[in-house]
């Protein structure tokens, strides 16, 4: 007996579920996402990338984050992500949608860094992580990234970026010496600086519930 249309559609029938499952349910869930245009801030959500900061996700996927930082704010119900401070509300597929490469990642041995650039705002605590997170976070487990930086000769005028006055005493370099961010890890911080996801889309009004206002309604009851 000749199997072989047989075994042709059983292929075909394999191959076309995969691909409804895999591409094509995704693309009619989330493939005419656009984003939202605010006419009060004259501005549309998410925001393009700003060139830099598009630099700095390279280093930030060059160097390995992804292996203990997330990018993914859960809803409540689903972790403790926005008790944790790690955002105002849980992330949406619309946030990703400029994005070519998302960095979701599935390691959390550090915080969910979906929010960095609301969370932590000032550029020099920044640097001063990276340099050595000990120095900011006492404790931390996160690996110094001081080859981001170059501990250089002062000539001339110091550099306003330098930041070894900040350093702990133990740390400075010897007199007439400065330690400045090489372009990485500038790029690299211009792109945590970048990550804030506080815009409300209108579906994310509906799934974000506030614990207190839930708390109130089992109460009443
Ligand atoms: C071995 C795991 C590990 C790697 C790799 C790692 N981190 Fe971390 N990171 C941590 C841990 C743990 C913390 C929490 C303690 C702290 O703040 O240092 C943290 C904290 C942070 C914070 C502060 C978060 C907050 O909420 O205050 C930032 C920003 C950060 N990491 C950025 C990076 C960047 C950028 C890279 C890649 C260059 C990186 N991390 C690589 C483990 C890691």
């Amino acid at each position: 007996m000749n199997r072989a249309p047989l075994i042709f559609l059983g292929i075909f029938f394999a191959l076309a579920f995969s691909w409804t499952g895999i591409v094509l349910t995704n693309q009619i869930s989330y493939g005419s996402l656009q984003p939202v245009y605010d006419e009060t801030e004259g501005k549309s959500f998410p925001q393009q990338t700003p060139g830099l900061a598009a630099r700095g996700k390279l280093v930030y996927q060059d160097l390995g984050c992804i292996y203990c930082h997330s990018q993914q704010v859960r809803r409540p119900g689903y972790g403790a992500d926005i008790e944790r401070g790690w955002g105002e509300r849980q992330s949406v597929p619309r946030d990703y949608i400029r994005e070519s490469r998302v960095l979701l990642g599935s390691m959390r041995t550090g915080p969910d860094l979906r929010n960095i650039g609301a969370r932590q705002t000032d550029r020099t605590w920044q640097y001063l992580h990276l340099y050595d997170p000990q120095i900011t976070s006492a404790g931390s487990i996160m690996p110094p990234h001081r080859f981001l930086f170059e501990t250089r000769k002062i000539i001339g005028q110091p550099s306003p970026k330098a930041i070894q006055d900040k350093l702990p005493a133990s740390a400075r370099p010897p007199a007439g010496y400065e330690i400045v961010p090489t372009e990485r890890a500038e790029s690299l911080v211009a792109y945590l600086l970048s990550l804030k996801d506080t815009y409300a889309y209108p579906e994310t009004k509906n799934v974000y519930v506030e614990p207190a206002a839930e708390a109130g309604k089992e109460e009443k009851k």
